[in-house]
């Protein structure tokens, strides 16, 4: 996804032909984006070869979930939703973990029907509820534990997941006494620990804390888990000004811990694949100048883009086309919402802009259509993959009719 003389484009592309054909709003992925990101990953951890399953919340998208199925990973859900999704893209059901604070019991018989590798559960109440739909079928169900590791994942607060105050999870103390009840249960297989501090992550060293504290539980407990489940989180460059998260000092941490506790390791990553493999394409209604700044209208809105609504996200906003004419002036790019927190950035300069420009709203791929909703009754936008010099819809434009 570069400029190619002065024309954004996704494999020689231009996104401006993809605007024309198929209209904006419009979210665009790379193939080739997605696939780099996943050898990358795999290559980093290679010495510790976790399972990785795609944090289906992430992105949704049934193609997009079965393309990184074909390349090998399993999924991570939260609902009975997402798992019939991955289903759907052939994930094998031995490849699926459920996470999630809020599971229902029919949630749960649907999972245990499915057979999928783990339930990670986040209660005593849910453990329950498990062991009771084991009992009545007669089975043992393999389960993993959430532990909230106290650990501040020094990420966006609305992202962060695993701290004392967060509802995720449950803390040492009563991680334990769970664990002695599950490993007295008839009807329950306590296979894996799982832990997930939060999201956009950065910096390793909120993962090394996590882990001691998870070393800690283990060397109290005496039971083997086949599984450690350290969730995802691992953070991208929105800004160029970002650190990459170093992978390598990451694994270091996990190998050493590995070594030590000999168990298989699942990641559960979504932003790390699918963010910067995704834009969101928007053209320019209306320019509007006050005393104070420009405002760029554009036909995006916070019911397509929902996170610097949400947790004041910057996503960075470049041409579809350069012209080389910087116009120093304080712009902000805002939508059509009826809302004052529709707005997407506010920059100093800006190139030479006008009604009907293309933008580029860049890294949107993960958590983009996924939190994308129908407010002010505006349908949701398409999407489309570019593999290779072709390119196909994935996702159809809601229409309109199917709104009202
Ligand atoms: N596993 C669990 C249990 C999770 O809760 C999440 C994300 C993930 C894995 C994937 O995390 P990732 O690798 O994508 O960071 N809407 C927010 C992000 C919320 C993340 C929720 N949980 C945003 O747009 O930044």
């Amino acid at each position: 996804m570069k400029y190619k003389k002065n024309i954004f484009s996704i494999n020689n592309i231009a996104v401006s032909k993809l605007a024309n054909k198929f209209g904006t709003p419009l979210y665009c992925y790379s193939f080739e984006k997605i696939r780099e990101n996943i050898r990358n990953l795999k290559k980093n951890f290679k010495s510790i070869s976790p399972l990785m399953c795609f944090a289906v919340k992430s992105n949704p998208n049934l193609r997009i979930i079965h393309e990184i199925g074909k390349m090998g990973l399993g999924a991570d859900v939260v609902s009975k939703g997402e798992l019939l999704k991955a289903l759907k893209a052939k994930i094998k059901p031995n490849k699926i973990v459920f996470s999630g604070v809020g599971k229902t019991k029919s949630e749960l018989n649907f999972a245990i029907q499915k057979k999928i590798l783990l339930i990670n559960a986040e209660s005593e109440s849910e453990i329950l509820d498990i062991e009771k739909i084991a009992k009545l079928k007669k089975i043992k169900v393999n389960i993993g534990i959430r532990l909230n590791p106290n650990t501040d994942a020094k990420t966006l607060s609305q992202i962060s997941t695993g701290k004392k105050e967060n509802k995720f999870g449950v803390d040492k103390m009563e991680f334990l006494k769970l664990a002695e009840y599950c490993k007295n249960s008839k009807n329950l297989e306590l296979k894996c620990l799982s832990a997930h501090i939060g999201s956009q992550i950065l910096n390793y060293k909120p993962y090394e804390k996590m882990l001691k504290v998870i070393d800690s539980i283990l060397k109290k407990l005496n039971h083997k888990f086949e599984y450690i489940d350290l969730g995802g989180g691992m953070g991208i460059r929105y800004n160029q000004k970002d650190k990459m998260l170093d992978y390598k000092r990451y694994n270091y941490f996990i190998k050493k811990f590995k070594n030590k506790n000999k168990n298989k390791i699942i990641f559960e990553p979504g932003r790390s694949i699918i963010g910067n493999a995704g834009v969101l394409l928007s053209k320019v209604i209306h320019l509007k100048e006050n005393k104070f700044k420009t405002f760029i209208i554009i036909d995006a809105g916070m019911n397509d883009l929902m996170r610097p609504a949400l947790y004041n996200a910057k996503h960075e906003i470049i041409p579809a086309k350069k012209n080389k004419i910087k116009q120093n002036k304080l712009y902000e790019f805002v939508g059509p919402i009826c809302e004052s927190t529709d707005k997407f950035l506010t920059i100093k300069k800006f190139q030479k802009i006008k009604k009907n420009d293309l933008i580029v709203i860049r890294d949107t791929g993960a958590y983009g259509y996924s939190l994308s909703s129908n407010y002010n009754i505006r349908p949701k936008p398409a999407e489309i993959l570019v593999k290779g010099s072709n390119y196909s819809i994935i996702q159809k434009r809601q229409k309109i009719e199917d709104l009202i």
